[in-house]
């Protein structure tokens, strides 16, 4: 480490004092396919893939399109789905230590598409990171937020929106990037790893990309790993490390430097005047018999004596722990923030975006309005006869519909816009899903009681209800908790179905029945006795009865004497209806149960897609069953920690420091009875890079 980076740094807390390998072992991804006869075979989209992401160092993983480069990187982070037709085979290491879910936040990982808020703006985004993601304090976050804005030199753009291409103007594809990695970089990682991190950038921006990686790398000694398609001479050249992939076999990996005369060793000299990154790619583009060469070749490699110097294939070491007091002590600054700090970060969130959106909201108010004056001037006066009856039964449907559709239909929309970010901040485990859904019916809950009470000073005088004040608050209760009802269905279906679409289609499809039964088109005694359950299901029947019941129960006498008609009194319509079971003040009270239904089954169908999205590290399950193989025995063990050395040192870096728990497994057995003094010491020039 020089001195001088560390001066004009801001970012000395964000430094790293040891570097960590990140290595995998004999990965294999098969799945299954229909071969089009009816007969289904294991297709491998891994082959056996071993390596090592060296510490300090940039790895570029190359290969053509298809290669498997996204399902290696998904492969090693957990992130691969796993089932009866999908089967994953291998280990991952961070140094010595077998990687699991408990270190899983030393590892951060930048996707290939930006997914962002696109009415967020960088030092919101970063801020927001700090905040959840760390529990840093206010100004801590701020802090940190600073640091990384000039670090990557985003100030320039710090309050510009991320926005979304053809829909939000906002920043450069570039500055966006840098924001998505800056976002990652705010938890300090060990190893970062970045698909197509320069994929869609022009040459310029993509070098700038890459020398970000190369400083994030060799000044703050992260480890990073990046897929990588067709880059630039230039580009190519900011690479320490390079992994040439084909068809899901390694091709080459090593230093960047010794590629070319691997080649040629293998018979593929670079040809003079050429970009041997431009003649790597067309090497790894040729066809499947041209390829088996070059992976048998390989294999060669990996068991011949030249292998033991290329410390990116080196096997892992004889013991393997699955603690690590290095990897302890950094995961100890990880906390993530309280339920709390997360609620009211996520709550801050939506009320900006809510802010910054206000074409839903005005069109909402719109909304509300025109139906409060249209059913208002509809059943304007209703009178206190035979036919005011009938009126105010249908008057009350009305509104009831009214009310649930309209919060129904905002709170279908609120969710698809964020859930790509959703999804992808549960990835990484930013925040809890629980603390999410809360925060979403915190937020929207003031809308909630400003349009039901817009709606119901609006429509009640109109229509002209039971003009008592006790009347008419029962009616706002109900209608307030009608609208939230209704929000928290739109909302749970539109976080249960998996498009936007569906959500939309299955809102009118579950509200239909259930507003038959609600008790306006059918006397409650034509359900008896099959479809009785409807009844208890209908959540717009609670609200109408809810509504009925307190119009009529409060109305008193209908028809004056000497006035014929057939409604003597309220309590006779009540009876009539055959609600006579239902109050106002029960009712309600289901409603708000109704409410708080919805929104926990919300929360726990986010829940359960954040933790698919979060992964599952089976790596420690799977250490009993390693398997032995050529390249796990007799080969040098790896070093634990490879630290930069000054070039005038040659001695080996420190090994890592003692750890807590050791676990034999059958790959390492063979070796135990080799002593650590007949390993060779690591003499490679791997200061090469600083
Ligand atoms: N779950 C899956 N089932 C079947 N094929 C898959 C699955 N995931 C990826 N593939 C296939 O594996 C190959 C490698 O994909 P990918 O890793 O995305 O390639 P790269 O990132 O190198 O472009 C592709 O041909 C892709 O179609
Ligand atoms: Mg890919």
């Amino acid at each position: 480490m020089h001195p001088q980076h560390l001066q004009h740094s801001s970012l000395a807390s964000l430094m790293l004092d040891r570097t960590v390998d990140f290595s995998w072992e004999q990965l294999g991804y098969h799945v299954k396919v229909d071969d089009g006869n009816g007969e289904s075979s294991m297709k491998p989209l891994l082959c056996n893939v071993t390596g090592t992401a060296r510490g300090g160092r940039v790895l570029a993983i190359m290969g053509p399109s298809g290669a498997g480069k996204t399902t290696l990187m998904n492969g090693i982070i957990g992130r691969l789905q796993v089932d009866a037709e999908h089967r994953l085979d291998g280990c991952a290491f961070l140094n010595d230590t077998v990687f699991s879910n408990r270190y899983k936040k030393l590892v951060s990982y930048v996707a290939q598409d930006d997914i962002v808020m696109g009415k967020e703006t960088p030092a919101e985004a970063l801020y927001f990171s700090a905040r959840v993601r760390l529990g840093l304090s206010v100004e801590e976050a701020q802090e940190r937020t600073e640091d990384i804005l000039t670090r990557l030199r985003l100030q320039k753009c710090r309050d510009t929106y991320l926005g979304i291409p053809g829909l939000i103007k906002g920043v450069s594809g570039g500055e966006k990037k840098r924001v998505n990695i800056g976002n990652e970089l705010i938890t300090n990682p060990y190893v970062l790893l970045l698909d197509e991190p320069t994929t869609g950038l022009d040459s310029v921006n993509a070098l700038r990309v890459g020398e970000l990686l190369r400083d994030l790398a060799h000044e703050e000694k992260r480890t990073v790993l990046c897929t990588i398609h067709s880059p630039s001479s230039e580009l190519f050249a900011l690479f320490d490390d390079l992994l040439l992939f084909a068809k899901g076999h390694v091709v080459y990996h090593g230093p960047t430097s010794d590629a070319p005369d691997y080649f040629a060793s293998v018979g593929y000299p670079v040809p003079p005047r050429t970009n041997p990154s431009e003649y790597f790619m067309n090497l790894l583009q040729l066809p499947r018999e041209e390829l088996q060469k070059l992976w048998d070749a390989w294999e060669a490699y990996l068991a011949s004596p030249a292998a033991a110097n290329n410390l990116s294939v080196l096997p892992m070491g004889e013991t393997i722990t699955t603690r690590s007091e290095l990897l302890e002590k950094h995961l100890a600054d990880k906390q993530g923030a309280s339920m709390l700090i997360e609620t009211v970060e996520l709550t801050k969130r939506s009320m900006r975006l809510f802010l910054r959106d206000p074409g839903s909201t005005i069109g909402r108010a719109v909304q509300t309005i025109f139906f409060a004056v249209l059913v208002g001037l509809f059943f304007f006066g209703l009178d206190k006869d035979a036919q005011g009856v009938q009126d105010r039964a249908g008057a009350l449907f009305m509104v009831m519909m009214n009310n649930m559709f309209m919060a129904a239909m905002s709170g279908l929309a609120s969710f698809p816009p964020e859930r790509a970010v959703f999804l992808m901040e549960q990835g990484a485990e930013a925040y809890s899903a629980w603390a999410y859904s809360a925060a979403k019916s915190i937020a929207e809950l003031p809308f909630q009681i400003i349009f039901p009470t817009i709606f119901t000073c609006i429509a009640y005088f109109m229509m002209g209800f039971v003009e008592t004040a006790s009347a008419f608050f029962a009616f706002w209760i109900i209608v307030v908790l009608l609208a939230n009802t209704g929000y928290s269905f739109g909302l749970m279906c539109a976080s249960v179905f998996p498009t936007a679409e569906a959500a939309f289609a299955a809102v009118p499809l579950v509200f239909m029945p259930l507003s038959i039964v609600a008790g306006l088109f059918a006397n409650t005694d034509r359900l008896d006795p099959y479809w009785i359950w409807l009844n208890y299901l209908s959540f717009p029947r609670f609200a109408y009865t809810a509504l009925f019941t307190n119009e009529f129960g409060k109305i008193g006498e209908i028809c004056g004497a000497g006035n014929p008609c057939p409604y003597p009194s309220g309590d006779f319509v009540i009876r009539l209806y055959g609600f006579e079971d239902d109050s106002w003040e029960r009712s309600a009270w289901v409603l708000a149960l109704f409410t708080i239904g919805f929104k926990v089954i919300g929360a726990f169908s986010l829940w359960v897609q954040g933790r698919a999205k979060a992964g599952n590290l089976r790596f420690e399950g799977r250490l009993a069953s390693r398997q032995a193989s050529p390249q796990n025995r007799g080969a040098s063990p790896r070093q634990a920690d490879y630290l930069p050395t000054p070039a005038t040192e040659q001695e080996a870096a420190p090994a890592e420091s003692k750890p807590d728990e050791k676990v034999a497994t059958p790959a390492n057995q063979p070796e135990a009875s080799q002593e650590e003094g007949t390993h060779e010491p690591i003499e490679e020039n791997e200061e090469k890079a600083f």
